[in-house]
């Protein structure tokens, strides 16, 4: 039996989102966005996460910032132990300090700015017993021993390899309950990088490569749902399958700039008891 427990997410809305530069395959500035169907797409993933019982916190936009929208790469938040971002391109450089303000200023007391570049959420996994960190076009290297060094958690360290799926994030999803559970496509992961999740996980819910394109792995679980684009239908059945809930959205406006539901959440980890 799945159960669902309460999650508290920060978001950021698109008001100022675009395409005006490109920092992944997925980006092509010459094509035109909706700015509203995008406003739309989002407040709708946010009512859905406050129907379902989470609480969401809002980070205001900056002008300027155009992927900011993308909050899960502003800071990774692990038993309320916040690690701010440093991000790889100098376009979003500028979204780091507003997420470090922001934890500053509701109460986090351990909110540490990182020496290496990583981009959050974007390649930090938080697994029951570990901390799934890729690496390979965006987070250095060097960022995995920050990370398990702050959290004191166990980190393991992935190659992405596909430019399509530059963020562990495009490639993998934690099927958060209480046990260590994950789906992600092999495809996106170097073959060492492959044997370790096949020794990880080995009854992982493996994602084709239709579903990842589709961002499909771009996903958020409470225990129970798991919210995911609507596009990735062949996920639906194997989730339903394990005893999960999927709730599709359609997020087709924020494909544009390379990111989906999980791009746009932050998840506030609570300090144990709390
Ligand atoms: N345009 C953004 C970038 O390339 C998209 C980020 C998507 N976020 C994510 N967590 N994968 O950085």
């Amino acid at each position: 039996m799945r159960t669902s427990t309460p999650r508290r997410y920060l978001m950021c809305p698109p008001a100022y989102f675009a395409v005006s530069y490109s920092i992944n395959p997925w980006m092509d500035p010459t094509k035109p966005v909706d700015p509203a169907l995008a406003l739309f797409q989002w407040e709708d993933l946010r009512d859905r996460y406050r129907a379902l019982g989470h609480t969401v916190e809002v980070l205001d936009p900056v002008p300027g910032l155009p992927d900011m929208v993308f909050a899960a790469n502003g800071a990774t938040v692990v038993d309320g132990h916040v690690l701010g971002a440093r991000f790889a391109n100098p376009e979003r450089t500028g979204e780091a300090p507003a997420h470090l303000a922001w934890f500053r200023a509701h109460g986090f007391a351990e909110v540490r700015e990182p020496v290496h570049v990583n981009e959050a959420e974007g390649d930090f996994a938080v697994t029951t017993s570990w901390i799934l960190a890729g690496q390979g076009f965006r987070s250095s290297l060097l960022s995995h021993t920050e990370a398990q060094e702050f959290f004191g958690r166990p980190v393991i360290g992935l190659e992405l390899v596909d430019p399509r799926f530059y963020h562990l994030d495009t490639a993998l999803s934690v099927l958060d309950g209480a046990a260590d559970e994950v789906m992600y496509y092999p495809g996106a992961f170097s073959p060492g990088s492959r044997a370790v999740l096949a020794r990880l996980f080995p009854d992982a819910l493996l994602a084709d490569e239709e579903d990842a394109a589709a961002f499909g792995l771009n996903a958020v679980c409470d225990g129970l749902h798991v919210l995911l684009p609507r596009a990735a239908r062949g996920l639906r059945a194997p989730l339903r399958e394990r005893g999960f809930d999927p709730v599709p959205v359609d997020m087709s406006e924020l494909h544009k700039a390379g990111g989906s539901v999980k791009c746009c959440t932050l998840e506030i980890r609570p300090a144990p008891g709390r």
